[in-house]
Protein backbone atom coordinates (compact mmCIF):
# COMPACT_ATOMS: atom_id res chain seq x y z
CA UNK A 1 0.00 0.00 0.00
CA UNK A 2 1.06 3.60 -1.05
CA UNK A 3 0.59 6.65 0.58
CA UNK A 4 1.03 10.42 -0.27
CA UNK A 5 2.11 12.62 2.45
CA UNK A 6 1.82 16.41 1.64
CA UNK A 7 2.77 18.99 4.11
CA UNK A 8 0.57 21.96 3.86
CA UNK A 9 0.57 23.70 7.42
CA UNK A 10 3.13 26.28 6.46
CA UNK A 11 1.78 30.02 6.81
CA UNK A 12 3.15 31.15 2.96
CA UNK A 13 4.77 34.42 5.10
CA UNK A 14 6.92 34.79 2.37
CA UNK A 15 3.91 34.93 -0.21
CA UNK A 16 1.79 37.07 1.83
CA UNK A 17 -1.13 35.85 0.98
CA UNK A 18 -2.27 33.88 4.04
CA UNK A 19 -1.73 30.08 4.90
CA UNK A 20 0.12 29.28 0.87
CA UNK A 21 -1.62 25.64 0.33
CA UNK A 22 -4.95 27.37 0.17
CA UNK A 23 -3.92 30.42 -2.79
CA UNK A 24 -5.30 29.33 -5.34
CA UNK A 25 -3.70 29.51 -8.88
CA UNK A 26 -5.90 29.92 -11.64
CA UNK A 27 -8.61 29.05 -9.11
CA UNK A 28 -7.74 25.88 -7.99
CA UNK A 29 -5.56 26.05 -4.88
CA UNK A 30 -2.04 25.04 -4.67
CA UNK A 31 -3.10 22.07 -2.20
CA UNK A 32 -5.73 20.88 -4.81
CA UNK A 33 -3.42 21.02 -7.55
CA UNK A 34 -0.99 18.36 -5.71
CA UNK A 35 -3.59 16.43 -4.63
CA UNK A 36 -5.08 15.94 -8.02
CA UNK A 37 -1.51 14.83 -9.09
CA UNK A 38 -1.00 12.27 -6.80
CA UNK A 39 -4.63 11.01 -5.64
CA UNK A 40 -4.66 8.40 -8.79
CA UNK A 41 -0.88 7.00 -8.02
CA UNK A 42 -1.97 6.09 -4.59
CA UNK A 43 -3.95 4.32 -2.29
CA UNK A 44 -4.42 7.31 0.07
CA UNK A 45 -3.80 10.83 0.70
CA UNK A 46 -2.59 12.40 4.09
CA UNK A 47 -2.45 16.29 4.29
CA UNK A 48 -1.07 18.21 7.68
CA UNK A 49 -3.29 21.53 7.65
CA UNK A 50 -2.60 24.59 10.05
CA UNK A 51 -4.27 24.50 13.17
CA UNK A 52 -7.66 25.99 13.13
CA UNK A 53 -7.80 25.28 9.31
CA UNK A 54 -10.64 23.28 7.89
CA UNK A 55 -10.30 21.12 4.90
CA UNK A 56 -11.67 22.10 1.62
CA UNK A 57 -14.37 20.33 0.75
CA UNK A 58 -14.55 18.08 -1.52
CA UNK A 59 -10.95 16.69 -1.62
CA UNK A 60 -10.57 12.79 -1.21
CA UNK A 61 -7.91 13.13 1.79
CA UNK A 62 -7.39 12.53 5.46
CA UNK A 63 -6.50 16.23 7.38
CA UNK A 64 -4.14 15.98 10.35
CA UNK A 65 -2.74 19.00 12.33
CA UNK A 66 0.63 19.96 10.89
CA UNK A 67 3.65 21.17 13.62
CA UNK A 68 5.58 24.27 14.04
CA UNK A 69 7.90 22.88 11.36
CA UNK A 70 7.82 20.95 8.05
CA UNK A 71 10.04 18.38 9.84
CA UNK A 72 6.89 17.98 12.78
CA UNK A 73 4.75 18.14 10.01
CA UNK A 74 6.03 15.22 7.99
CA UNK A 75 6.27 13.29 11.49
CA UNK A 76 2.68 13.98 12.41
CA UNK A 77 1.86 12.52 8.42
CA UNK A 78 3.82 9.39 9.05
CA UNK A 79 2.31 8.60 12.30
CA UNK A 80 -1.20 8.38 10.85
CA UNK A 81 -0.55 5.96 8.02
CA UNK A 82 0.46 2.33 7.80
CA UNK A 83 1.83 2.12 3.96
CA UNK A 84 4.80 0.58 3.60
CA UNK A 85 5.69 3.27 0.95
CA UNK A 86 5.13 7.15 1.29
CA UNK A 87 5.85 9.79 -1.16
CA UNK A 88 6.25 13.20 0.84
CA UNK A 89 5.07 16.37 -1.25
CA UNK A 90 5.29 20.02 -0.67
CA UNK A 91 1.87 21.24 -1.23
CA UNK A 92 3.68 24.27 -2.39
CA UNK A 93 4.83 22.39 -5.92
CA UNK A 94 1.20 22.78 -7.61
CA UNK A 95 2.66 21.42 -10.93
CA UNK A 96 3.58 18.01 -10.24
CA UNK A 97 3.41 15.70 -13.89
CA UNK A 98 2.45 12.01 -13.38
CA UNK A 99 5.66 10.53 -15.29
CA UNK A 100 7.42 12.13 -12.61
CA UNK A 101 5.76 10.37 -9.98
CA UNK A 102 5.88 6.90 -11.79
CA UNK A 103 9.31 7.12 -12.54
CA UNK A 104 10.19 8.32 -8.49
CA UNK A 105 7.66 5.00 -7.76
CA UNK A 106 10.00 2.58 -9.76
CA UNK A 107 12.90 3.80 -8.14
CA UNK A 108 11.91 3.71 -4.66
CA UNK A 109 10.50 0.04 -5.05
CA UNK A 110 14.10 -0.76 -6.16
CA UNK A 111 16.19 1.05 -3.27
CA UNK A 112 13.44 1.88 -0.55
CA UNK A 113 14.81 5.66 -0.81
CA UNK A 114 14.55 8.24 -3.57
CA UNK A 115 14.03 11.77 -4.52
CA UNK A 116 13.45 13.76 -7.07
CA UNK A 117 16.33 16.37 -8.32
CA UNK A 118 17.07 18.61 -10.93
CA UNK A 119 20.97 18.99 -12.09
CA UNK A 120 21.87 22.38 -11.60
CA UNK A 121 22.17 24.19 -14.85
CA UNK A 122 22.58 27.96 -13.38
CA UNK A 123 26.83 28.77 -12.65
CA UNK A 124 26.92 29.09 -9.02
CA UNK A 125 28.69 31.42 -6.52
CA UNK A 126 28.80 31.93 -2.93
CA UNK A 127 28.04 35.82 -2.13
CA UNK A 128 29.49 37.80 0.75
CA UNK A 129 26.68 40.59 0.83
CA UNK A 130 26.30 41.78 -2.61
CA UNK A 131 29.76 40.63 -3.73
CA UNK A 132 30.68 38.03 -5.49
CA UNK A 133 33.28 35.55 -3.26
CA UNK A 134 33.60 32.87 -5.04
CA UNK A 135 32.63 30.37 -7.97
CA UNK A 136 30.76 26.81 -6.77
CA UNK A 137 31.66 24.43 -9.76
CA UNK A 138 28.36 23.09 -10.50
CA UNK A 139 29.67 19.77 -11.76
CA UNK A 140 27.64 16.83 -9.72
CA UNK A 141 25.27 19.09 -7.68
CA UNK A 142 21.41 18.61 -8.30
CA UNK A 143 18.33 21.10 -6.64
CA UNK A 144 16.52 18.76 -4.67
CA UNK A 145 12.77 19.00 -5.72
CA UNK A 146 9.60 16.84 -3.70
CA UNK A 147 8.08 13.88 -4.13
CA UNK A 148 10.70 12.40 -2.50
CA UNK A 149 9.42 8.55 -1.57
CA UNK A 150 10.60 5.89 0.61
CA UNK A 151 9.55 2.59 2.74
CA UNK A 152 7.97 3.89 5.20
CA UNK A 153 9.80 2.31 8.22
CA UNK A 154 12.88 4.13 6.84
CA UNK A 155 11.90 7.42 6.80
CA UNK A 156 10.06 6.58 10.39
CA UNK A 157 13.40 5.64 11.44
CA UNK A 158 15.22 8.69 9.79
CA UNK A 159 12.53 10.73 12.11
CA UNK A 160 13.37 9.16 14.75
CA UNK A 161 17.03 9.66 15.00
CA UNK A 162 17.14 13.16 13.67
CA UNK A 163 14.43 13.79 16.45
CA UNK A 164 16.91 12.00 19.48
CA UNK A 165 19.70 14.04 17.94
CA UNK A 166 18.16 17.54 17.70
CA UNK A 167 19.03 17.63 14.03
CA UNK A 168 16.67 20.04 11.45
CA UNK A 169 16.38 19.16 7.82
CA UNK A 170 14.31 21.34 5.20
CA UNK A 171 13.96 17.70 3.51
CA UNK A 172 12.93 13.80 3.88
CA UNK A 173 15.63 12.60 1.65
CA UNK A 174 18.09 14.33 3.94
CA UNK A 175 17.13 12.95 7.46
CA UNK A 176 17.33 9.49 5.20
CA UNK A 177 20.54 9.83 3.73
CA UNK A 178 22.23 10.90 7.26
CA UNK A 179 21.21 7.31 8.19
CA UNK A 180 24.31 6.30 5.70
CA UNK A 181 21.46 4.70 3.32
CA UNK A 182 21.68 5.73 -0.24
CA UNK A 183 18.96 7.61 -1.72
CA UNK A 184 18.55 7.74 -5.31
CA UNK A 185 18.09 10.83 -7.62
CA UNK A 186 15.08 10.42 -10.02
CA UNK A 187 15.31 13.77 -12.59
CA UNK A 188 12.76 16.09 -11.73
CA UNK A 189 10.77 19.07 -13.76
CA UNK A 190 11.58 22.43 -13.97
CA UNK A 191 7.46 23.02 -13.35
CA UNK A 192 8.10 21.28 -10.30
CA UNK A 193 9.15 24.80 -9.14
CA UNK A 194 8.34 25.36 -5.60
CA UNK A 195 5.78 28.50 -5.39
CA UNK A 196 7.51 31.03 -2.37
CA UNK A 197 7.48 34.40 -3.81
CA UNK A 198 5.08 36.91 -4.94
CA UNK A 199 7.16 36.19 -8.26
CA UNK A 200 6.49 32.59 -8.38
CA UNK A 201 2.77 33.01 -8.11
CA UNK A 202 2.90 35.29 -11.09
CA UNK A 203 4.96 32.48 -12.68
CA UNK A 204 2.72 29.68 -11.80
CA UNK A 205 -0.25 31.65 -13.08
CA UNK A 206 1.02 31.57 -16.36
CA UNK A 207 2.30 27.95 -16.31
CA UNK A 208 -1.34 27.27 -15.02
CA UNK A 209 -3.17 28.46 -18.38
CA UNK A 210 -0.99 25.62 -20.33
CA UNK A 211 -1.16 23.37 -18.07
CA UNK A 212 -4.95 23.33 -17.61
CA UNK A 213 -5.19 23.18 -21.24
CA UNK A 214 -3.74 20.06 -21.44
CA UNK A 215 -5.59 16.79 -20.90
CA UNK A 216 -3.89 14.78 -17.97
O1 LIG B 1 8.10 27.10 3.67
P1 LIG B 1 8.29 26.11 2.57
O2 LIG B 1 7.62 26.51 1.30
O3 LIG B 1 9.69 25.67 2.39
O4 LIG B 1 7.51 24.81 3.06
C1 LIG B 1 7.53 23.61 2.32
C2 LIG B 1 6.24 22.83 2.58
O5 LIG B 1 6.17 22.47 3.96
C3 LIG B 1 4.98 23.65 2.25
O6 LIG B 1 4.08 22.84 1.51
C4 LIG B 1 4.45 24.00 3.64
O7 LIG B 1 3.04 24.12 3.67
C5 LIG B 1 4.91 22.82 4.48
N1 LIG B 1 5.05 23.15 5.93
C6 LIG B 1 4.33 22.40 6.89
N2 LIG B 1 4.43 22.71 8.23
C7 LIG B 1 5.20 23.73 8.63
C8 LIG B 1 5.94 24.51 7.68
C9 LIG B 1 5.87 24.18 6.33
O8 LIG B 1 3.60 21.48 6.52
N3 LIG B 1 5.24 24.03 9.93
Amino acid sequence: MRAALIPAAGSGTRLGQGPKAFVEVAGVSLLARSVAALAPLVDEVLVALPAGMDLPPGLPVRAVEGGATRQESVARLLAATRADVVLVHDAARPFLPGGVVRALLAAVAETGAATVALPVADTLVRGEGDLWAGGVPREGLWAVQTPQAFRRELLWRAHAAAQAEGVSATDDAGLVARLGVPVRLVPGDARLFKVTTPGDLALAGALARVWDAEAR
